[in-house]
């Protein structure tokens, strides 16, 4: 058995920034940095964009070059998943049998692609897109001469693989099961203009549409029943129909939580010592109106790792950061800051015909959110307003002429 001061699980965006800043506040002790994953830790975002494309090389989306890691003390174990924690003993069961035995633990295990639970769901040329495994075996496909490609699932992992597919000269079509796209993070105008972009660029778009069965000759996928009757040819399956957050050993061992490890303002679940960070942990937000929410982004991950390393070199400070995300599609880049949902109203600022706009959200008068399309001046002063819930009246919100700081 091994042991470590400080134990991440975890080699996303949570765990080697939970790593990187222990060391920047002067964390003197052994780290040891536990991954599934057996490649070495790298940014996600382009996985599903510039990776995807064949535009960016993996090396250059390495979090910090490979030897960084050893440099600063920090042991990683790749290809190791946690099967188990005691949380008495303070050990931890790596598959295979091995064990871990830790002072402090941070969880950041994010979340696993939820797939498909229809017939044929486990044939051949079904992949999600959430590691670089899953992208370079998309690749090799594509590469392999594959090019009718279904997407099922139209939130931002679809939706930009789908942009980077046609790109690539595939055949698309997209299958939402909801009656617009983007429903779970964004407004109607936000999810019509998507919806349209994609149409224009060539994606057969389709909503309100269900898949019940995969259909595959010997092992592999050639096409895709709907609920209709009819089957959509296709090489590839992309799915991208959410995640569901890999908390199962920290449930196992007794902590508190369901949709999400429950922590605190310091990111500390229910168990002694156990802090959970990133796409997996449930917390109040007060940007959500004070509601228990998961936030699966980079944003919060990064965020949640400067306040769960804050917390064990003694100078804690509640976790209190202000949401926000991005998507680029074809030419359009995306930038959301604040949380819309429970939205009561929307203003639009310019002309999505015009392909730079921005959907104001806002609740009891306040402003909530935004979505900022090729418009980065409305979300970098947007921001002050979210963070304020500055009340602006509609109509001069409406004025694109006229600066968001100026309404403050
Ligand atoms: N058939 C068709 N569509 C489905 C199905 C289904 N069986 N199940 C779910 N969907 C749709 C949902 O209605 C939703 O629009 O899939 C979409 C999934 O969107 P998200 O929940 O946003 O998840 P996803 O796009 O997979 O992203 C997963 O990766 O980049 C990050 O921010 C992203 O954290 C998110 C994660």
């Amino acid at each position: 058995m091994s042991n470590a001061d400080l134990v991440i699980v975890g080699t996303g965006h949570g765990g080697t920034q939970a790593a990187i800043a222990l060391r920047q506040r002067g964390f003197a002790g052994s780290i040891l940095m536990l991954g599934r994953d057996t490649a070495p830790p790298y940014e996600r975002p382009p996985l599903s964009k510039e990776y995807l494309a064949g535009e960016k090389p993996f090396e250059r989306m390495l979090v910090r070059p490979e030897t960084f890691w050893a440099d600063r003390g920090i042991e990683l174990q790749l290809g190791a998943a946690v099967t188990k924690i005691d949380p008495v003993a303070k050990e931890l069961t790596i598959a295979g049998g091995e064990t871990v035995g830790y002072t402090t633990l941070i969880w950041s295990g994010g979340g696993d692609p939820r797939r498909l639970s229809c017939p044929g769901a486990d044939l051949g040329g079904i992949h999600a897109v959430r590691d670089k495994a899953d992208v370079d075996r998309i690749k090799a496909e594509l590469e392999a001469g594959a090019d009718e490609v279904v997407v099922v699932g139209g939130g931002y992992i679809g939706l930009e693989a789908a942009a980077v597919l046609r790109k690539r000269g595939c055949k698309v079509t997209l299958l939402e099961m909801e009656d617009r796209v983007l429903s779970r993070v964004a407004g109607e105008d936000l999810s019509h203009f998507y919806e349209e972009e994609h149409r224009r660029h060539g994606v057969e778009v389709r909503l309100s549409t269900g898949v019940t069965a995969i259909e595959g000759d010997g092992d592999r996928v050639t096409g895709v029943t709907l609920a209709s009757g009819e089957t959509i040819d296709c090489d590839i399956l992309i799915v991208g129909i959410g995640v569901v957050p890999a908390i199962g050993p920290l449930i196992a061992a007794g902590a508190a939580g369901a949709n999400g490890v429950e922590v605190d303002e310091y990111c500390r679940t229910s168990l002694p010592d156990i802090y959970a960070i990133g796409d997996c942990a449930a917390h109040v937000n007060r940007y959500a109106g004070g509601a228990v929410i998961r936030l699966e982004s980079v944003q919060n991950a990064h965020d949640m790792a400067a306040c769960a390393a804050r917390a064990i070199c003694g100078d804690p400070q509640p976790y209190d950061a202000l949401p926000w995300f991005w998507s680029n599609q074809y030419d359009l880049r995306l930038q959301t800051v604040g949380l819309s949902l429970g939205h009561d109203a929307t203003v639009l600022r310019g002309d999505p015909a015009e392909r730079s706009f921005s959907v104001v959200y806002l609740k009891e008068g306040r402003v909530i959110a935004l979505d900022c399309v090729n418009r980065t001046k409305d979300y970098a002063q947007g921001r002050r307003l979210v963070e304020a819930r500055a009340a602006i009246p509609p109509e001069q919100l409406l004025d694109s002429g006229t600066e968001l700081k100026a309404m403050l």
